[in-house]
């Protein structure tokens, strides 16, 4: 199929299109069955004319339908707009059509000619101070990352060895999405997520709310500034997804601080593990676009890093690697411990 440069421009449309659809839950509105336009307005609390509007782009993308009486159903695509499919990416849809298409709208440009992140260029703030005063964002950037890391939730729980584990902490945890699903298929472990106080008061929030006991019980939340220090107590260390929103030298200072607490959790009969879990170039088939990604919400000179650059950030903050897996979603298990404890 032969791509036209309009219509690579006309994209941001097509994204701004199924981003709002994801914003207003109309896959969630047509689950139970097909809707006219009338019913499916007053279900998602649009403007009937403007949600036509909208709903005839989406149906000429194909990503809803309409049925012989005219009615709209959900199609292949749209399904994974829903907040309850196995594989959705309703949040993740739009966080990444919303937040992170207007900040490169506003200053891709300038921060490209100036080598700075794009946020402060577009909004004077970065990603996570921009999130500290925007409630519903930030709630709609958790659920992102959720949508985000559930494809590795059931891998690590499956493949990992947990026998000899108690405490798995999870740094840069958002909402405990990665703990919970591992938690749930080992009965005797208990997590701690570390992250921003901000995000620690929701999702225990949300947690307590569920009425989960068993959960409530085994997951806590701690807040702590993770470029500062990071909490002590883990047998088994996770930072997913966060490495490489950072430049070099944060992400060598954040595992510095995991290296301290995993030093001072360490003893004969315990060897406190790490997995380092990121994209790595040699293993992603994305990585030339995240980089525009990293350069629009990530710190300035966040990029993907290679193999070799990660093991020298590891070894920089006095920690060992002892194995690079490749794993689904374009990301790699780095797992790493203390210096003569492999
Ligand atoms: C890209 S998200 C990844 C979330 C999660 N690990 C995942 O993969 O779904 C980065 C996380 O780091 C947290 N974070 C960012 N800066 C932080 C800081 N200085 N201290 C603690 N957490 C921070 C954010 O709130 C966010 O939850």
């Amino acid at each position: 199929m032969e791509v036209s440069l309009l219509s690579l421009v006309m994209g941001s449309f097509t994204s701004a299109t199924v981003g709002a659809a994801a914003r207003l839950g109309v896959a969630d509105a047509l689950a139970d069955g097909p809707a006219t336009s009338a019913e499916l307005a007053k279900a998602v609390g649009a403007d009937h004319d403007s949600l036509v509007s909208l709903m005839n782009a989406l149906t000429a993308l194909g990503v809803f339908a309409r049925n012989e009486e005219g009615r709209y159903t959900n199609s292949p695509l749209s399904e994974q707009l829903r907040t309850d499919h196995p594989e959705s990416i309703r949040y993740l849809t739009a966080l990444l059509c919303g937040l992170y298409a207007q900040a490169a709208s506003g200053g891709l440009a300038q921060a490209v000619q100036h080598g700075t992140s794009v946020m402060p260029q577009a909004f004077g703030v970065s990603l996570y101070e921009y999130l500290d005063k925007d409630a519903e964002t930030a709630r709609i950037f958790d659920l992102a990352m959720q949508d985000w890391a559930r494809p590795i939730g059931t891998v690590l729980a499956e493949h990992v060895p947990f026998e000899n584990v108690r405490t798995v902490v999870d740094v840069g945890g958002g909402n405990g999405a990665l703990l919970k699903t591992i938690l749930a298929a080992h009965q005797h472990l208990e997590g701690i997520c570390v992250d921003r106080a901000d995000t620690c008061r929701r999702a225990e929030a949300a947690l307590r709310e569920s009425g989960d006991e068993d959960l409530v019980g085994r997951l806590s939340y701690r807040s702590s500034d993770i470029l500062a220090e990071v909490p002590e107590g883990g047998d088994l260390y996770i930072i997913k997804n966060v490495l490489h929103d950072w430049s070099s030298e944060s992400s060598v200072r954040i595992l510095s601080n995991i290296r301290a607490a995993m030093s001072a959790g360490a003893g004969p009969d315990r060897k406190p593990m790490l997995l380092v879990i990121d994209p790595l170039v040699e293993h992603d088939s994305g990585a030339a676009f995240r980089n525009v990604i990293k350069m629009v919400v990530g710190e300035t000179n966040a990029r993907e890093r290679t193999e070799a650059d990660i093991r020298r950030e590891v070894t920089e903050a006095g920690l060992e690697v002892v194995s690079v897996t490749p794993c689904p979603a374009d990301l790699c298990v780095i797992a790493c411990v203390l210096p003569g404890s492999a």
